[in-house]
């Protein structure tokens, strides 16, 4: 495999025969999601995405990030959840922590800003006061094509573009990632003639990464997606088997069920990397839409290591027992860097001289493991070699896969998200949107 699954650290809080004990569990979970008989099975298309997509289209992504590349040294990427997370966690993953703020001459890509993700004024005012009179494109993303934080922003963007370019060329400018048939935004595309690509039906939001939905950005930010696909096509071999002894992305499915019924109720994802804490918001979505329902699931949160061990260490070392972590370790680093030496050694940093800071980083995470098992958190590890795009897309697959088999596992849908509606029904209630008038009324008079 190119990545590896450790569960050494628990054998403090997990027998031997656990495991084993969990197979026909799994074989049930692992027939539900592969034979399209569990909850949810109209949102499994994902399962074959990396071998099975449409190579028309794929071509076309690689076009037009040529065309953004080439005319553009900003691309506005509109988007929430689903529409949203997988990109930015690339972006990040792949091209580097300071791509985004290094000079338009060093960037070989555009600048790759993200916006609809929040209602924020004051950061859409930021953003168009960051891209100044830089050339600029907008990337549309939306399966419904009407969430709320995207389209508003989607406005906002449209109307500089027109301002810019006149409507011809904003049109030209603009890019919708949508639904094949429904929903306003594609409406909007198909009567002003945006490039348009598709979200597939069987695939939703969060498991959406490796569509259109992440592809395009990706691509628009230099990344090779084929190498990504091929990534991900190869964790699909890899992860296919039911059998616990073959597949470890369902080893760390079992292994978080076993943890989870022990009181270990939530997980904390970890990197020594700040270029993954992305990744993490990326995986919290894809846990926590998947399998926070009916009352129950994992709590996934996340740390990013070392920084937060100077904040939230406290808390893992020593607070309440129900956290379980999952470290996502590079192996090699993109970059490594020699610790200087000095002749006065007045810092007492003289017995690390000549050693490099990943040789650190690695020592930081082993003693961080030791302690924190000794603390009584049950530690997993995903070993991956590099930060490349083949092992970016494994690593998607991976966490995809083992999530879907979890959720089964804990007798949920793990592709529906029901809970995501009740705020919205309210917002819009408050708001006045036509069709919700009476949910207004009502909800007005209990804030007054
Ligand atoms: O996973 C999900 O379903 C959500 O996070 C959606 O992706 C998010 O609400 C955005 O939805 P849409 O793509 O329809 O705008």
């Amino acid at each position: 495999a190119h990545i590896s699954f450790d569960s050494s650290n628990l054998d403090k809080f997990i027998h031997d025969n656990e495991l084993g004990e969990m197979q026909a569990m799994v074989t049930a979970a692992d027939t539900q999601l592969r034979n399209g008989t569990g909850a949810g099975a109209a949102y499994t298309d994902w399962l074959h995405l990396p071998t099975d997509y449409d190579q028309d289209e794929f071509a076309r992504i690689k076009q037009a990030a040529a065309k953004i590349k080439s005319d553009s040294k900003v691309l506005v990427v509109i988007g929430i959840g689903g529409s949203y997370l997988g990109a930015r966690a690339a972006v990040d993953f792949l091209n580097g922590a300071f791509f985004q703020a290094q000079h338009d001459e060093e960037r070989n890509a555009p600048q790759i800003l993200f916006a609809g993700n929040s209602i924020s004024s004051s950061y859409i005012h930021d953003m168009i006061k960051l891209i100044g009179n830089r050339d600029f494109s907008v990337n549309v993303i939306s399966k419904s094509g009407t969430t709320t934080e995207p389209s508003i922003a989607f406005r906002i963007f449209k109307e500089l573009l027109i301002k810019k370019y006149g409507q011809t060329v904003a049109n030209q400018r603009i890019y919708a990632t949508t639904d094949r048939q429904k929903g306003a935004l594609k409406t909007e595309a198909d009567a002003e003639g945006y490039e348009s690509f598709v979200i597939p039906d069987g695939v939703g939001g969060r498991y959406s990464v490796l569509t259109a939905v992440g592809l395009l950005p990706i691509a628009a930010a230099g990344a090779d997606i084929d190498q990504l696909m091929a990534g991900a096509a190869s964790a699909e071999k890899e992860y296919s088997d039911a059998d616990l002894a073959k597949n470890e992305a369902y080893q760390y499915a079992a292994y978080r069920n076993i943890l989870y019924r022990k009181g270990f109720t939530t997980e904390l994802l970890e990197n020594y990397e700040p270029t993954m804490t992305m990744f993490a918001e990326w995986w919290k979505q894809l846990a926590g839409e998947s399998e926070g329902k009916d009352q129950k699931g994992i709590y996934p949160s996340s740390a990013n290591f070392s920084t937060d061990l100077h904040s939230l260490g406290q808390y893992i070392q020593e607070g309440r027992r129900n956290l379980m972590e999952t470290v996502v370790k590079v192996d090699e680093p993109t970059h490594d860097v020699t610790i200087p030496s000095e002749e006065s050694d007045l810092d007492g940093l003289g017995y690390l001289q000549g050693k490099t800071m990943d040789f650190v980083n690695t020592k930081a995470y082993q003693a961080v493991v030791l302690a924190h098992i000794d603390g009584g958190v049950p530690v997993m590890t995903v070993h991956i070699p590099r930060q490349d795009e083949f092992t970016l897309g494994y690593l998607i697959y991976f966490f995809e896969v083992a999530i879907g088999v979890s959720g089964y596992l804990n007798g949920i849908n793990p592709f529906n998200q029901p809970g995501v509606e009740a705020y919205k029904t309210n917002m819009f209630g408050l708001l006045g949107k036509p069709g919700f008038e009476k949910i207004g009324s009502a909800l007005r008079q209990r804030i007054n």
